[in-house]
Parts: structure tokens; sequence; C-alpha cells
């Protein structure tokens, strides 16, 4: 059995919803944290991991992802004429090899499950990760990089974890815990946006995903799930019903929740001090604001 994690699924079909009036004509994949698209930060971490095939899984409205990808002559050529050779670097960083991208319609919204489902033909027979665009993970080994050695030692389907606060469970998929090993945790069950008050601890799941082919075969039974949607969570937790290991694994690094507006305007700032050319400029509007808060209260 092939143990190497080559391919990633990116599910981009959401519609963005929390975005609008933005997200009419935009993708949420494509809005910017300083000046990279949220889908840029996915695939850079998924390169960085050694994935060689990006599996974009996209829905109506949002050719622009298509497009971003593209090479862009024009604009090149305007740029080395003007010899502006940072910008054309900036630029040339987006390329990806011809033929690394494949982009499949999710002809219906039926769930996460059901977007990676749609996916199975070009997966194969292979292990394969899930990068979700909206949980940004700063670290300083890409989060999915620090999961693959992990699952290369131990081959067991694989989800990066975190400790939410009791009250914000029920937006996740939460682990139930078999026994804590410390970065790495056994889990004996999961359940996918539990009711208030039943969540079976507060470790949650945070969207990236290394995951054996069984959990494709999982999703063939097209299972309703919460919220009537056919849920990932609910692929991988037969897995332990099958007799299989699942892992939970607690990443090192900043996790920032870009599908929410607060959570994607933390990730601006951050990600805007964390720049050289940005930060005492940036720095220096906080202290103001701030101190212009603390006067007004
Ligand atoms: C998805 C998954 C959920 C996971 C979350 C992480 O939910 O279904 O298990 O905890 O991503 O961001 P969504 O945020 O799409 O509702």
């Amino acid at each position: 059995m092939k143990n190497k994690v080559t391919k990633a699924i990116f599910p981009v079909a959401g519609l963005g919803t929390r975005f609008l009036p933005a997200t009419k004509s935009v993708p949420k994949e494509i809005m910017t944290l300083v000046d990279r698209p949220l889908i840029q930060y996915a695939i850079d971490e998924a390169r960085a991991a050694g994935i060689k095939e990006f599996i974009f899984v996209t829905s109506r409205g949002k050719s622009a992802l298509e497009d971003y990808f593209d090479h862009s002559p024009v604009l090149e050529e305007e740029l080395e004429r003007k010899g502006k050779t940072e910008l054309l670097d900036v630029l040339k960083q987006t390329y990806m090899d011809s033929g690394a991208i494949a982009y499949i319609r999710q002809h219906k919204a039926l769930g996460l499950g059901h977007a990676v489902w749609c996916a199975r033909r070009l997966i194969g027979d292979e292990p394969f990760a899930v990068i979700l665009p909206d949980d940004v993970i700063a670290a300083e080994k890409p989060c999915l990089q620090q999961m693959i050695e992990a699952f290369e030692e131990s081959p067991a389907s694989m989800v990066a974890a975190m400790e939410v606060p009791p009250e914000k469970a029920s937006a996740y998929g939460v682990l139930d815990v078999k026994e804590d090993m410390g970065s790495v945790v056994s889990v004996k069950g999961m359940v996918e946006k539990p009711k208030p008050g039943t969540a079976p601890s507060n470790l949650a799941v945070i969207g990236r995903y290394v995951l054996q082919n069984s959990v494709m075969e999982n999703l063939d039974q097209m299972k309703s799930g919460a919220g009537g949607e056919i849920q990932l969570t609910d692929a991988i937790a037969d897995e332990i019903t099958a007799g299989r290991p699942v892992h939970g694994f607690r990443f090192k690094g900043q996790r920032f929740d870009c599908g929410s507006k607060a959570g994607f305007l933390q990730a601006t700032v951050s990600f805007g001090l964390g720049r050289p050319d940005l930060r005492e400029e940036l720095l220096n509007y906080l202290e103001d604001v701030m101190h212009i808060e603390h006067a007004a209260q």
C-alpha cells in the first residue's frame, strides 16, 4: 500500500455567504490577507508538505479561482518591460506546474464529505490530504507538513486538532479521546457539530486532514449527518467502527478562522504585523487606536 501523500483536495465550492456582498462576485478563497488570497496560503502549505497534485472541488461562480492559477503573459511582459523584477518573482510564485491542478465540480451542495468524495477518481487508491482554506495556520513548520511527517511514522487517518472553549465546540467536529499521547491523540469517536453541552471533549477538528483511502470508501455510503449533510467527520468516524485507528494531531502554530469576519480581521492584523515592510506603520496605527479607545472609556 502506498503511504506517501502527494495529493491534496481543496474543497472550495462553498458560497461564502458570511462575506456577502463581497462574495457576490469574488470567491471567498480569493479574498486577501494583506496581499495574497486565502487559497495561496493553502497551496503554499501543501507544496511545502510535498504535495504534487492539487485537486480543487469547485462550483458555479468560481472561475476567478481557476484564472488565479493561470499564467498571465500580458502582465508578465509588462513587468519585464518596466524592469520590475521583484513583482515578477511574486507573480511567478503563484504559477503551478502544468497538469498539477485539477478542477472538479460539486454539482450540489451536499456537504464537505460529498465535496471530498467528488475527487475520488483523481485520488485513486492512495492516501490523501484535505485542506480547508478557511482555516489559515501560521506556523514555523507548515501544519500539513507536521501532519504528513507524523502520518509517515504512524499511518493512521489523522485530523488536525485544537482545544476550543466549550461554548464554541458545537461549531466543529469534536474528538472523543481514547488516549492522549501529547501531540498525537488516539480517538474512539468523532461528532460533527455536537449540540451544546454534549461535546465529548473540547478538542476540535481543524481543517487539515491526512486520510487513508478507506475514508473515501466510507463516503460511498452517502450517509446523511449533521445539518442533513454528508459529513467528512462521519466518514472518518466510520474508520474507528471498522477497527482502523484514527488520530488527532495537536499541531504547532496559530490558527485563524478566516471563515468568520472577526477571524479574518485578526489574521489580517497578525499577518500584517509579520511583514517587515508594514509592521511599524501598522503597529503605530494600532497603538493610536488603542489609545483613543481607552481614552473614550
Ligand atoms: C468543517 C468541518 C468540521 C471542522 C471545521 C474546521 O466545518 O465539518 O468538522 O471542525 O470545518 O474549520 P465548517 O466550518 O465547514 O462548518
